[in-house]
């Protein structure tokens, strides 16, 4: 393997896209479309990356973080003058040098190690990415000689009516002698209908040179396209969402629907797990093995361990462990810590909280900011009171104790072990080991109030 370095282009605006937010940090399936291309660029063994930044730098170098470097381009004049900018940190090195877009997120890294080691053996100063695709509409054409070789590449805005058929396209991605690229870079005009700096120019400068320039053809159009317009983003997410659930399902997990399901590039799935129609997982979350996730659940940064149950819950920034159930209609809110063999039922609520092992809280309650022990339950609706109307407080309920229905907890407030709260209780005191508390006025009966009422 030679010395092999990269350039991603990813300074454009993205004027098509009408949006505010730059083009490259548009997500697919939970990432910015420019950190795939970045990945899918380390994973074919380069070293040295240097994006080319501009609209929007600040924003995409957080984005990408410390782990390429940067140029920056102030006006955008092209792709070719894109490339120029990274000549400070590139240029009279030798070796191999990738160029390649920030807004082709389904480029893989296997398919650049292929276009890095067809350049190689075959000792050409210019290898492009090609691709057949059926409609080639905006991308720029591969324009091939008698003789089957790579003339030069014209951009559809300067094609001819012959040329706008061809349909091997390029697909924005290059390998090139690192020496030469930057040799001929000083030598491209912006002579075009755009008026812009073209890269594909310098294939044409070195075949006039009397160089070789090369291309290899990938066999997967999909794979390939470009990012332009709200469309192709919807095209892509469809791509990247297929791909990701494959990946899963080769990994031996069930998706009833896979079509259907969302599930962002970084969540791992443990084996045996069943993901249902609906179900949207997000940020970095892990769910374990044998798991049962239902239908439209939806999942964002949390920690699911192995033989959960989740229907129709939403669980954010959370930890859920072993054989606990969560749902129907659950929503488990950030900082919360959920134990093993735990009943979360229909219509509960839980945000900063703790639950420990074997309690259940099994219908229509409130528990915020609570720090709840094992074998507790929670009668239906309970309401942990943590919200003083200016700060928020905690509570605290020992091992074993049982909450009554429709009891109020006002934090702050601390419950011990083994105690009972009787159902109806507003609970303003600690309650210590063992003790019963009950605060609710005795009843009375009215004898013959019907007849009362008639009588008005
Ligand atoms: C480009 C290619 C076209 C190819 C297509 C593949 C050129 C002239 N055209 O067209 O042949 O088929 O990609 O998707 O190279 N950028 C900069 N600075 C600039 C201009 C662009 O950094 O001054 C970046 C953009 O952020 C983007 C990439 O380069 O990530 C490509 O630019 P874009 O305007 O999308 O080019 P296309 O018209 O798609
Ligand atoms: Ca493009």
């Amino acid at each position: 393997m030679s010395n092999r370095m990269a350039v991603i282009m990813a300074a454009g605006k993205g004027t098509r896209m009408k949006s505010s937010l730059y083009k490259v940090l548009h997500p697919i399936c939970g990432l910015p479309m420019v950190e795939y291309v970045k990945r899918a660029t380390q994973e074919s063994g380069v070293k040295d990356i240097v994006a080319v930044v501009g609209h929007g730098a600040e924003a995409v170098q957080e984005a990408l973080g410390n782990s390429v470097h940067y140029a920056l381009q102030e006006e955008q004049l092209g792709t070719g003058h894109a490339v120029q900018q990274a000549a400070e940190q590139l240029e009279g090195r030798s070796g191999h040098t990738l160029v390649i877009c920030g807004d082709t997120p389904l480029i893989t890294g296997d398919t650049l190690n292929k276009l890095f080691e067809v350049h190689e053996s075959s000792g050409s100063k210019a290898t492009v990415l090609t691709a057949i695709a059926e409609d080639s509409t905006g991308y720029g054409r591969i324009v091939r000689n008698a003789q089957g070789h790579v003339e030069r590449i014209v951009e559809e805005t300067d094609a001819t009516d012959e040329e706008r058929l061809i349909k091997e396209i390029n697909t924005g991605t290059f390998v090139f002698d690192n020496e030469a690229l930057f040799k001929s870079l000083k030598n491209i005009t912006n002579g075009n209908a755009q008026g812009e700096y073209y890269l594909t120019d310098v294939l044409g400068l070195l075949e006039e040179a009397g160089e070789t320039v090369s291309a290899y053809a990938m066999d997967n159009f999909e794979d390939a396209i470009g990012i332009n317009d709200r469309i192709a983003l919807a095209e892509a997410t469809r791509l990247m969402r297929a791909r990701i659930a494959r990946r899963h399902m080769m990994n031996g997990v069930t998706f009833v629907n896979p079509a259907a399901t969302q599930i962002e590039a970084d969540v791992t799935i443990g084996q045996d797990t069943v993901i249902e129609t609906g179900v949207s997982l997000k940020g970095n979350t892990t769910i374990g093995k044998n798991c049962f996730i239902g239908v439209n659940s939806e999942i964002y940064a949390s920690e699911i361990a192995d033989n959960v149950s989740i229907t129709q819950s939403t669980i954010e920034e959370s930890f859920i462990d072993e054989n606990t159930g969560v749902g129907p209609y659950a929503h488990v809110r950030p900082a919360s810590t959920i134990g093993k063999n735990v009943n979360i039922g229909n219509f509960v609520e839980i945000k900063n909280s703790i639950l420990g092992d074997n309690t259940k809280s099994a219908h229509l309650t409130y528990i915020g900011d609570a720090t709840i022990g094992r074998n507790v339950n929670i009668g239906s609706g309970t309401i942990f009171v943590n919200y003083d109307g200016v700060n928020k407080h905690r509570a605290i309920v020992g091992d074993d104790s049982f909450i009554g229905c429709n009891s109020n907890i006002l934090s702050p407030v601390t419950v011990g072990d083994r105690s009972f709260i009787a159902a109806g209780t507003t609970l303003t005191d600690d309650v210590p080991d063992e003790a019963l508390a009950i605060s609710r006025t005795d009843q009375i009966n009215i004898a013959k109030y019907w007849q009362k009422l008639q009588k008005k």
